[in-house]
């Protein structure tokens, strides 16, 4: 296995830089969510806003990937292709996932959003892969390991009624989109390899309402729950600190599009 990478002060300041503009990408792409847009709409905002700051859209011809961000809506667990075709409806949950290599740093940062009024549904499932996530990176800091963070994100959601997804972990980051760090979202506290200031890698829980297995399209991308039911992902990509993390795609203000009702606890 190709060794970790870590990142000193330097490299973090040029990582960080790459991670911004993702967010910032993902930020203003989020204004586009509304029932009766189209999938490659937002492709096409996100890999013009990209150009525009001197950037260049990671997805595009990864791997023989088509587009320039993905794009997955209800039982759509990752790697939607984004399309013409694929409208977005009224009630529909849909993440956008953008990375953006930056002078040669990669950035990576997802989020769910509510199309029109959510359902209770879309609400319980995308509300608690939110807070999956910010569980998971609570747990980063040097001397934790790796096994903690799944071990949060496994034991909230199954506490909900929800499954993880086992076929797609977090990764190192760095200038590489996947570098040799591997962060299952399931897993046990007190097991796996010792988190060290330096280490940058993407947190990215995908949740299930149902059974955690999945399937690929004939695309040979697009991955959709086997049993046909939803689920959310949110991503954010991190570094360890002295005594924790630091949010490298951290927002700026609440996510468009991406706010749980007024009246939203959790039961
Ligand atoms: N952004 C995805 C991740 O979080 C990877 C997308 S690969 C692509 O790791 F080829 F589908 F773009
Ligand atoms: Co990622
Ligand atoms: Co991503």
């Amino acid at each position: 296995m190709p060794e970790i990478i870590l990142k000193g002060a330097e490299e973090v300041l040029a990582l960080r830089r790459a991670c911004r503009l993702a967010a910032q990408t993902l930020e203003e792409a989020a204004k586009m969510v509304r029932p009766g847009e189209n999938t490659l709409a937002i492709n096409e905002f996100i890999h013009a806003y990209t150009l525009k700051h001197h950037a260049t859209p990671a997805p595009l011809n990864y791997k023989g990937f088509p587009k320039s961000c993905c794009i997955s809506a209800n039982e759509v667990v990752c790697h939607g292709i984004p399309s013409k075709s694929k409208i977005l409806r009224e009630g529909d949950i849909v993440n956008v996932d953008v990375t953006t290599i930056l002078d040669g740093w990669y950035g990576d940062v997802s989020a769910t959003f509510y199309v029109g009024t959510p359902s209770p549904e879309a609400v319980n499932i995308v509300e608690t892969t939110r807070r999956c996530l910010d569980l998971g990176m609570a747990q980063v800091r040097p001397g934790a390991r790796i096994g903690d963070i799944g071990a949060a994100i496994q034991e909230f959601a199954e506490g909900r009624g929800f499954s993880v997804v086992r076929d797609f972990v977090g990764h190192g980051i760095g200038r590489q989109f996947h570098e040799s760090l591997q962060i299952p979202h399931y897993g046990r506290a007190g097991y796996g390899l010792r988190l060290a200031k330096g280490m940058a890698f993407t947190i990215e829980p995908m949740i299930n309402a149902g059974d955690w297995r999945i399937k690929f399209l004939n695309d040979g991308w697009t991955a959709v729950t086997l049993d046909g039911k939803l689920s959310a992902q949110f991503e954010h990509t991190v570094v360890v600190t002295d005594d924790g993390c630091e949010v490298l795609t951290a927002f700026s203000g609440p996510l468009t599009h991406s706010v749980p009702p007024a009246d939203f606890k959790f039961q």
